[in-house]
This record gives structure tokens, sequence and C-alpha cells, in this order.
């Protein structure tokens, strides 16, 4: 039903405008009683098999809705309805910001993507805090990242506002250097302003009476050698692991009219590059540790092959706007199957 009736609607309308629309008609649908248990009847996947216990969290199932789509902690509850095992909000910055000017969202459809340049629009972390105070027992992870304003040498600083405020909040963080609609966002890649970066965070962690999990989330355009630094920066910072990949800057092999309008490109053209990027990291480190596989899973199969490759949970965002809910349980149950 999704695809043969919902999605031609909503793909008839600007992207943008729909997103809001979808959140405001999901809000309104979930209070009506009985709908948040359809819902979960119909795309729920209950199983203890599907449970996986990870940096200390136990996720009820693999699958995770990526950052950038609830970016402002507004519709979590309602979200893990369709049956995700987890959350990710944000990314969040200290500061509210409106982004970059309108258009900046765009759906391929001749190649199942999509191209983003939002640019962190967000209503600040402050303001994310006071909602994820109403968290019905969803497990949330927590973007972070800077303002546009904040030069790379107050970066810093930036993440630890937001670190300190979610802390009590969510139940692990991911640090964010890798959205390519940031101006030199992703300069803090580097080996040194990363190092330094995690190292802060950390610092700031120890000094809790319980440590939350720091997972790193990197660009798919990272070269060999960047991996192999982004290995070693892991174990020198004892961060928790990884999360592999935000979207690209490259564009090959596309047929969509709009394949050069600017920022990051995600969904199917993504799928074999992210799934390179994570086998890689886990092959080259010996699988030293855990890695949350995303970018173009639109598939059941594009989920196992991204766990296949070393990846311990997957996330979702484009798939889910291409293919629905459906695509949640479809994971879920060949998970089941293959566990059988
Ligand atoms: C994103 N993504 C993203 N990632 C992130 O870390 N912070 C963010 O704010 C956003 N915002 C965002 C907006 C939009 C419109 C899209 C499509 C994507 C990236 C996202 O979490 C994911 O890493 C990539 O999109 C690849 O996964 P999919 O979309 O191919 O499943």
């Amino acid at each position: 039903m999704y695809k043969s009736i919902i999605r031609p609607i909503l793909f008839s309308f600007d992207p943008e405008k729909v997103h809001h629309f979808t959140f405001s008609l999901i809000r309104f649908m979930s209070k009506i009683p009985g709908i948040k248990g359809l819902f979960k009847q119909m795309y729920l996947v209950e199983d203890t098999k599907l449970h996986r216990e990870l940096f200390g969290l136990t996720f009820n199932n693999p699958v995770g809705l990526a950052a950038g789509f609830d970016k402002d902690a507004k519709l979590y509850n309602e979200l893990s309805n369709f049956g995700f095992g987890f959350i990710e909000i944000g990314t969040l910055t200290p500061k509210p910001q409106e982004g970059n000017p309108k258009k900046r969202l765009f759906r391929l459809k001749e190649d199942a993507a999509i191209i983003n340049r939002m640019g962190f629009n967000n209503g600040g972390v402050v303001e994310a805090v006071e909602r994820l105070k109403k968290n019905k027992g969803v497990l949330i992870g927590g973007n972070i990242g800077k303002n546009k304003v904040t030069p790379n040498e107050n970066a810093v600083n930036d993440y630890e506002i937001c670190f300190n405020a979610l802390f009590e909040y969510v139940d692990y963080f991911v640090v964010n250097v890798s959205s390519p609609n940031t101006p030199n966002l992703r300069a803090l890649q580097d080996k040194e302003p990363l190092t330094e970066l995690l190292k802060a965070l950390q610092v700031l962690n120890f000094k809790k009476s319980k440590t939350k999990p720091i997972l790193l989330k990197i660009a798919p355009d990272l070269t060999d050698e960047q991996l192999l630094d982004i290995i070693d920066i892991v174990s020198e910072t004892k961060i928790d692991g990884v999360i592999a990949t935000n979207t690209t800057i490259l564009r090959e092999g596309l047929k969509s009219s709009n394949k050069n309008e600017m920022g990051g490109l995600s969904g199917k053209p993504l799928t074999h590059r992210s799934t390179e990027v994570i086998r890689f990291l886990a092959e080259k480190s010996h699988k030293a540790f855990p890695i949350i596989g995303v970018g173009g899973i639109n598939t059941a199969e594009d989920a196992l092959e991204k766990l296949e490759a070393g990846a311990d949970l997957v996330q979702l965002y484009t798939g889910f706007i291409y293919e629905g809910p459906k695509l949640i349980k479809e994971i879920n149950k060949a998970l089941l199957k293959k566990a059988q």
C-alpha cells in the first residue's frame, strides 16, 4: 500500500513540505486510540533472537532510524511504533539554526536516492532535551555537531555543550564530523583535530558517574589511508564504535536530471560504497569495535550484506522514504529466518 498509493501522493509534493506534513500526520494519527497498537501489529517484530547487546545497551532489534529524520526529537516515540530498534536524533547544535536556504532537499527518483543540503537546521539542543524528557522507553542515539558560525578552532566547545546537555537523555552519542553541508566540518575528520575532539569528550564522559558510549560517524568519501587513521583514532581515544557512513559528495552513474544539485547523496547509489567502508574497517581493525552500518539500505538483502560485511547494527533513512515502514519488518524477518 505504501509504494502503490501513499508514496505516489507524497512524491508529487515538495520533499521538505512532505517531511513536515508526514510528521504532523503521524503525530495526529498516533493520538487516535488503537492506532499505535495497529502500527505495532503491522510493523513491529518482537523476538529475543533479534536482541543485540552492544556497548552495554540492549537493542530490541538491530534496525535503527538514521540521523537527520527526527533532528529535533519531535517524533521518536511515535516512530518507534514502526518497528525500529533504536532512533538517532540530531544532528543537534548548541544554538538553534535555520540551515541552508530552501530548496535544499531533492528526490532522485530514477536512482532511488536523495540529495540534501539541509545544513543542520535544528531548534538547538536545549529544546530537544525538553522533548527527550518525554521518552517512553525508546533507545535513543544523540547525534551532535557544531553551529555553522562556530569556527573549527572552537568546535570542541560546541560538541561539549551538546554532550553535557544531552547526557542524561540519550543512550549513546554520535560525533558527526562527516556532513558535507556545513562548511569545513569534514576537516575535523583529520587525525589531529579528531583525536583532540574525541579525547575532550572522553574527559567529560569519564567525569560522569557512569559513562555513555561515544561513536564517530564518518563519510564514505574517506581514502583507505584516512580509514586506517580512523581505526587508530578509535583505539587511541577508546571511543565505542563507528557509524559508517554519512552521505557522499560523489556523483557516479546517476540517471536523474537533478543529479548535480549540491549536497550529500544518499540511497541506492551509496549502498556499495558504504558496505565497502564497513568491510574495510572490520577487516583492517580485526573487528576491534562495533560498527553501525548505514547507507543505501533499500532491501532486506542490503541490510544482511552490511551485517555480513561487519556491521553489528544497521540504520535507514532514504530506504524508509522509498520503501516505507514495511522495510523495517522485512529486515527483521529476514534476520529471524537466518537465525533459524
Ligand atoms: C541525513 N543524514 C544525516 N546524518 C547525520 O549524521 N546528521 C544529520 O543531520 C543528517 N541529516 C540528513 C538529512 C537528510 C535529508 C538525509 C537524506 C540524510 C545522513 C543519514 O543519517 C545517513 O547517514 C545517510 O543518508 C545514508 O543512509 P541512507 O539515507 O542511504 O539510508
